[in-house]
């Protein structure tokens, strides 16, 4: 019996974007990086910092290609500020997008981190669509034989295993993460042995599988839309 994808993809329905993402190629955005303010007291951080880049909402933005960041858990938000501050992540000089975040991280006082962070972790989450023309069939098999262990089984994450929750973030985001994780660019400075589990991970996948298996972490996050 062949194997429809649980809710359909609406492939191609983007623009040449997509091409840019999952190319394998990370460029730098040609579009003019806006400049956060820094705010007056620590509360406001999300507002006048974050969501200059991630949107109002938390929503991300493909032209700049910052994440949906809605909803992510505190304790993964610090983990990841942690390591764009401490150069396990975004120093790689081919990682344009986490070198700014590597920038916007050192600037931050204990106390933003920790208001923006609880900012974050309060603002409802996107569930992830698939407009890359995965196949969600072979994303599963993908998903259940080599995800599924610490990312769970609805791709939410889990804080034993340090692991990101997944089914808020775009699936262009997610592409082009496992493209840096595979080819070295996050996940391979010594000390990030959450990052080198991706390296480990990712090794052998190619482009395809992941647009597949990003496919089907779309078809979790609207399965198990209530368990954000
Ligand atoms: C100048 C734009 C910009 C600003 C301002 C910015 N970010 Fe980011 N952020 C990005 C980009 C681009 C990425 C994607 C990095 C990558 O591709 O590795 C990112 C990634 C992240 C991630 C990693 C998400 C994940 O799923 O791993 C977190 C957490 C984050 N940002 C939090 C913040 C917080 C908190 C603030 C405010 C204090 C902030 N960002 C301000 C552009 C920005
Ligand atoms: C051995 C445990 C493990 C396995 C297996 C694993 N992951 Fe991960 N994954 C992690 C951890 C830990 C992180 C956080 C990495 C970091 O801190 O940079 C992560 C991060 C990610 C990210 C980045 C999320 C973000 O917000 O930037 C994506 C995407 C991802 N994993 C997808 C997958 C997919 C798809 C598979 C299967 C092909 C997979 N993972 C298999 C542990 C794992």
């Amino acid at each position: 019996m062949s194997c429809v994808g649980l809710f359909g993809n609406s492939c191609g329905d983007r623009t040449s974007d997509n091409t840019a993402n999952t190319s394998g190629q990370i460029t730098q955005s040609t579009i003019e990086m806006p400049k956060p303010i820094m705010p007056t007291t620590a509360q406001e951080t999300f507002a006048s910092v974050c969501a200059v880049c991630h949107g109002v909402k938390g929503e991300g933005n493909l032209a700049l290609r910052s994440p949906s960041i809605a909803g992510l858990p505190t304790w993964y938000v610090h983990m990841q500020l942690d390591k764009f501050v401490s150069h396990q992540r975004g120093t790689h000089p081919q990682d344009m997008q986490g070198q700014q975040m590597h920038a916007i991280a050192k600037a931050l006082t204990p106390a933003m981190k920790n208001a923006a962070a609880n900012s974050i972790e309060q603002l409802l989450h996107f569930p992830t669509t698939s407009a890359l023309c995965g196949n969600s069939c072979k994303g599963e098999d993908l998903f259940k034989n080599n995800c599924i262990d610490c990312h769970r089984y609805n791709a939410s994450g889990e804080i034993a295993f340090r692991s990101a929750p997944l089914t808020g973030l775009q699936d262009w985001y997610m592409v082009a993460q496992l493209i840096k994780f595979r080819n070295g660019i996050r996940g391979k400075i010594a000390g990030d042995e959450d990052g080198a589990k991706m390296h480990l991970q990712t090794g052998s996948m190619t482009d395809e599988q992941f647009r597949d298996v990003v496919a089907y972490i779309a078809d979790l996050a609207q399965r198990y839309r209530s368990e954000p």
